[in-house]
């Protein structure tokens, strides 16, 4: 292993922009056992008189999620939220068409909002613009914001919720241009169907804040005019625009998995392109920001999937056993939302637990953390604040799909606090699978601060995974500190890394 060098420079009057809360969301679908016996397990030994499970409510706490998204995804496309509303005996069982699997509506909206405060987050609500469209998406919006008065606001205060949810964000449908989507509708049909609901929506609620559908991922044969035409009908009726991005490493080419974010922080740029072509040309005062409201590592389970027998109730299904690299890349995918938190205002790794998630759980049994939950949990504590524009100098690397991938990338986030001058927090990643790299970070306008602390994930073997059984198997740890100032920090080969500064008193 050789070790090779690496520079960065961070101003503290380069100032990249302030992370909003809500760029550490997350995603709770009826997918799986993310709902049934993930987070709602009535008769678990953690369980409250609700039937949450509070083990499951203590991390999700400790992960520091600020609002998710329910209740899909591909689900809500089929989804009558009716169904899940008023006595449990009286709702329906329904087939399900988004992942064949049998719904029982057994936890439902009010459920959800119950849970949220349980939790601690808020919700994001996604409307079914699938089989359901402007009418069903104002009913919902009645039903959630209105104080009384009306069908459905008694309604909800009929089924025990008096005061309004008060439910602020909303998505306009899940991956409309999706082929796989139930109801999936070309560019033009979901511009007009989302235009539409959006006007309802706000009618109802003027202080909604809404999610038009972006595409589903940068490689959709659509990508580019999808935005371009739903825009032009949305512009100025919506506030975000959506983004999903998963990656795997099924070919097993670790450098070029590693650098999948070469490419999501030109699929970043790229919308927000689009999206100011679409201000410029509509003369418009207005800015549309992203919601990146997916994004994950997705494939362990693939072939696992293939085998569930339709129609089962909440399946082991999208169960992803995530690893070192995972959780690497994970961190990675952090730093780039963060290098572009002035654009991106929300966004929601998929998913929160059991199904492509941070927290595994069993039923009627224990939890654990997964590798990814760790990058997760220290950038949602740390990375709330202000991100300084890096400059950096690193080795570079070609992979199959990439050219001059540079080894190290970094964002550093600034947390003035009251009076004081606050921590500065530099999450750093080292691409190389071969090579360590020594990292002098210099830190213009920091007068005073020393290093206080370098965390790391790192680790001989790039697949070890967490389990039930080895839940620390692959867990951060507190790694030396350079002996002089002027020694740089030694990030190993496949390492993610967070360095803390403080303002030392003379
Ligand atoms: O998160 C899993 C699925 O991925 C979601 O339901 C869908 O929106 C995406 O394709």
């Amino acid at each position: 292993m050789d070790i090779l060098r690496a520079e960065s420079l961070f101003h503290r009057e380069f100032q990249a922009g302030k992370t909003d809360p809500r760029l550490f969301g997350s995603f709770v679908e009826h997918l799986g056992r993310a709902v049934y016996t993930g987070i709602y397990e009535p008769g678990h030994p953690s369980a409250d008189e609700k039937g949450f499970r509070l083990d499951t409510a203590r991390l999700i706490r400790e992960l520091g999620v600020s609002v998710v998204r329910y209740p899909g995804g591909n689900f809500v496309s089929g989804y009558n939220w009716e169904d899940g509303i008023g006595p449990r005996e009286k709702r329906p069982r329904r087939p399900e068409l988004a992942w064949f699997t049998v719904e029982t509506n057994q936890f439902g909206l009010d459920e959800f909002i119950d849970w949220c405060r349980t939790a601690g987050v808020s919700p994001m609500m996604a409307v079914n613009l699938g089989t359901k469209g402007p009418e069903e998406a104002r009913q919902i919006v009645e039903y959630c914001n209105l104080p009384s008065g009306t069908y459905y606001s008694d309604l909800r205060a009929a089924n025990g919720h008096k005061d309004p949810h008060g439910v602020k964000l909303w998505c306009l449908g899940n991956e409309m241009d999706g082929p796989w989507q139930i109801c999936h509708k070309t560019a033009e049909e979901y511009g007009r169907a989302a235009t539409e609901a959006a006007k309802l929506m706000k009618w109802v609620d003027p202080s909604v804040e809404l999610v038009a559908c972006g595409s589903s991922s940068l490689t959709m044969p659509t990508f580019g005019s999808w935005e371009n035409t739903v825009l032009e009908h949305t512009y100025e009726h919506v506030d975000y625009l959506s983004m999903h991005q998963y990656y795997n490493n099924r070919a097993q080419d670790t450098p070029d998995f590693l650098a999948s974010t070469v490419a999501m922080d030109e699929f970043i740029r790229g919308v927000a392109s689009i999206c100011d072509a679409v201000k410029a040309r509509k003369h418009s005062k207005k800015t549309i920001h992203l919601s990146f409201d997916e994004w994950n590592v997705w494939y362990h389970s693939n072939e696992q999937d293939k085998k569930i027998p339709r129609w089962s109730v909440a399946p082991h299904q999208l169960e992803d056993i995530y690893n070192l690299e995972d959780a690497v890349l994970v961190g990675y995918m952090l730093i780039t939302l963060l290098r572009h938190s002035h654009r991106v205002k929300i966004a929601c790794p998929a998913q929160l637990v059991n199904v492509i998630a941070p927290i595994m759980t069993a039923e009627c049994g224990g939890i654990f953390r997964q590798t990814i939950y760790y990058p997760f949990m220290y950038t949602a504590k740390y990375g709330r604040g202000t991100v300084l524009e890096g400059i950096h100098e690193s080795p570079k690397y070609d992979s199959r799909h990439y050219t001059d991938v540079p080894m190290l990338d970094a964002a550093a986030v600034w947390q003035p606090s009251g009076e004081t001058d606050g921590a500065l927090t530099l999450f750093a990643v080292n691409r190389s699978t071969e090579n360590a790299l020594l990292w002098k970070p210099r830190l213009e306008g920091f007068e005073g601060y020393r290093a206080v602390g370098h965390t790391a994930m790192e680790g001989p073997d790039r697949y070890a995974v967490n389990s039930f059984e080895s839940p620390k198997n692959v867990v951060p740890f507190r790694k030396p500190l350079p002996a002089g100032e002027e020694d740089g920090f030694l990030l190993s080969p496949l390492s993610w890394n967070m360095i803390r500064f403080e303002k030392v008193p003379e």
